[in-house]
Parts: structure tokens; C-alpha cells; sequence
């Protein structure tokens, strides 16, 4: 099954059709490509790996069909491992929409455009002006927590919305807050008492600026408590049950580290605004901007 690859067809209720086609590309074999050999044992940890979550993937669908009406058209999403986008027999009914690898999103834009292929993509925040490409770039400052855990802030990139070059959001950014705040809430918070010390509990301190010591004769390793026991849990990473005296000592540690935070925090106010650079417009510069709109560009 070297030479084939799948491609997802997507309904607008969220139902998935893998679809299996023949890579146009033929297979490589293990002694002309050894690094992608090797690479099928590396943990995948970059964005290119990152994979949508179903609530993600719905709140986009619903914000194209709102934009550019989906009816009696395909939803295609090709990019999964193994997959070559390329290789698909594109039809004028079909919209791709999907989060491609962000290595190699430009080129894969580039393709779609020179092709005539309907998409809307996801693509990375920051350097989501960084291509001068021929589509509309929307950022909506999604925080999207992939399936992996990791929280991306994402755009999107589309030839979907006609003449419009940048539009900025608002809603998405909303409903992807809602989102997130979502899953956050759905995760319990563990409090520990004074007497357990946990890896986070000494950064935390550290962080703000409070060292402290604890002695090995008042600590004594710990990898769960019995309360959490009896529900099947135990202190992440393992940790330490103290003495008072050392639970007393990483008590005011903490207090310490929460005033020194809440004293940088007022600090960061404070400062924001004293550290602004302006940055001017030239001649040449202000030319252009009186070219734009006007049909004598330069
Ligand atoms: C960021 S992940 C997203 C996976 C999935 N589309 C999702 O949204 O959950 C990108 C995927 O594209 C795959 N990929 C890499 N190059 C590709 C190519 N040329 N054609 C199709 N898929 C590719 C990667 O293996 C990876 O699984």
C-alpha cells in the first residue's frame, strides 16, 4: 500500500468518507530514502503534526458555509499522514478545508491557487503575512488546543472571500475563546496541602524570583497521597511529604512569589506604554498607499 494515500470527504453534520487514491509520485524505497525511514520512528512533536479536534473543525465548517454557502458542495480534507495532496483528482464542487502541515503551507496555497482549487486553511499566526500570495488572509487570534495538548494560536488562509486581502475576526476569536475556556474548565485543578511539595510548587516560586532550601532529613519522597488513592490518582511526577517546619518554609516561599508577581504584573502596566516605538511612514512609502485603490498600482 506504499503508493496509495486517503483523503477525507467531510459533511456539513461533521460525518467523515476516507477516500483511498494512488500516489501520482512514485514510492520511495528504504535505500534511496533512509532519513524518511528513520523519520517513521520519530516522536512527532512539530505543528505539522498537530491534529484538529472535532469541536475545532466544526466552528470553522460552519464560519465557511456562513461565508461562501457549503450546499452540494465536497469538503475535503487531504492532509493526514501519507497523504499527497497533490495526487487528488480535484472536481469544481469540491472546497478544501483543513489543517495542512504550516511547513509547507505557501506551497501547498500556491498549488490550490495555480489550480483553481476552492480552500480554506489553517496557517500559522505569526507569520501569516509572511507569503505575498493572491488570497484573503483572516486572523482571528485562535488559541486552538490541538488533539497532541498543544494551544496554537492560528489563522487561516482562503481564495474563498473574492478581493478581500486581510479580515480581522472578531467572531472566531470569540467562539474559539469559548472553546478553549471549555476544556480548561473540564480539566480539574489538584491543591495540595503545605506538607507535599510538587516540581511546580518550588517553579513557581523560583519563577518570581524566591529561592528556597529544604533538608533531606525533613522530606521524604512521596508518589501519591491516600485521598487521591482510593480515585485512582497520584501526585504527577511524584513529590515530597515535609516536615512543618519545611511546609511552613514553602508556605511563605509561595506568599512571597504570589506579591513579587502581583508587583511585576502592576510593573508590566506600567511600563507598556513607555516602551513604544513609533515607526514612520517615508516618501516612497506614503506614494504607494496613494496608489492603492486606484487602479494605477505601482
Ligand atoms: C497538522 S497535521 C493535521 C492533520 C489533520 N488534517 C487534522 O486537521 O487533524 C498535517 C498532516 O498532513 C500530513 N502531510 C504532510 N505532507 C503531506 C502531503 N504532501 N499531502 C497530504 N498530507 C500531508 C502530515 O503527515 C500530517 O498528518
Amino acid at each position: 500500500m506504499e503508493n496509495t494515500a486517503q483523503y477525507k470527504i467531510l459533511d456539513l453534520f461533521g460525518n467523515e468518507q476516507i477516500v483511498l487514491i494512488t500516489k501520482a509520485k512514485a514510492p520511495t524505497n528504504l535505500f534511496s530514502d533512509y532519513d524518511g525511514f528513520l523519520e517513521k520512528f520519530e516522536l512527532k512533536k512539530t505543528t505539522d503534526d498537530c491534529y484538529t479536534p472535532k469541536e475545532a473543525m466544526d466552528i470553522i465548517v460552519n464560519y465557511v458555509n456562513e461565508n461562501y454557502p457549503l450546499k452540494n458542495k465536497k469538503i475535503i480534507r487531504p492532509f493526514y499522514p501519507d497523504g499527497d495532496f497533490e495526487s487528488i483528482d480535484y472536481t469544481d464542487d469540491m472546497v478544501v478545508i483543513d489543517n495542512p502541515p504550516f511547513s509547507i503551507v505557501t506551497k501547498i496555497c500556491k498549488f490550490y491557487l495555480e489550480k483553481n482549487i476552492k480552500f480554506f486553511l489553517f496557517c500559522p499566526h505569526l507569520t501569516a503575512f509572511s507569503s505575498d500570495i493572491d488570497c484573503t488572509h483572516i486572523i482571528a487570534s485562535a488559541d486552538i488546543k490541538y488533539e497532541n495538548g498543544a494551544i496554537i494560536k492560528t489563522a487561516f488562509v482562503s481564495n474563498l472571500f473574492g478581493d478581500l486581502k486581510i479580515i480581522g475576526e472578531a467572531d472566531l476569536y470569540q467562539k474559539f475563546k469559548i472553546l478553549l475556556s471549555r476544556s480548561k474548565a473540564n480539566l480539574p485543578k489538584y491543591e495540595y496541602p503545605d506538607n507535599i511539595i510538587t516540581v511546580s510548587k518550588v517553579a513557581y516560586c523560583v519563577e518570581k524570583g524566591i529561592s528556597f532550601k529544604i533538608n533531606k532529613n525533613e522530606a521524604k519522597h512521596y508518589r501519591g497521597l491516600d485521598s487521591q488513592k482510593m480515585h485512582g490518582k497520584a501526585l504527577f511526577g511524584s513529590g515530597f511529604i515535609v516536615s512543618d517546619k519545611a511546609a511552613e518554609l514553602a508556605a511563605a516561599a509561595a506568599e512571597l512569589a504570589a506579591a513579587a508577581a502581583e508587583l511585576a504584573a502592576a510593573a508590566a502596566r506600567k511600563n507598556k506604554n513607555n516602551n513604544t516605538i513609533v515607526w514612520e511612514l517615508s516618501e516612497k512609502e506614503r506614494n504607494i498607499i496613494k496608489s492603492l485603490g486606484t487602479d494605477n498600482e505601482m
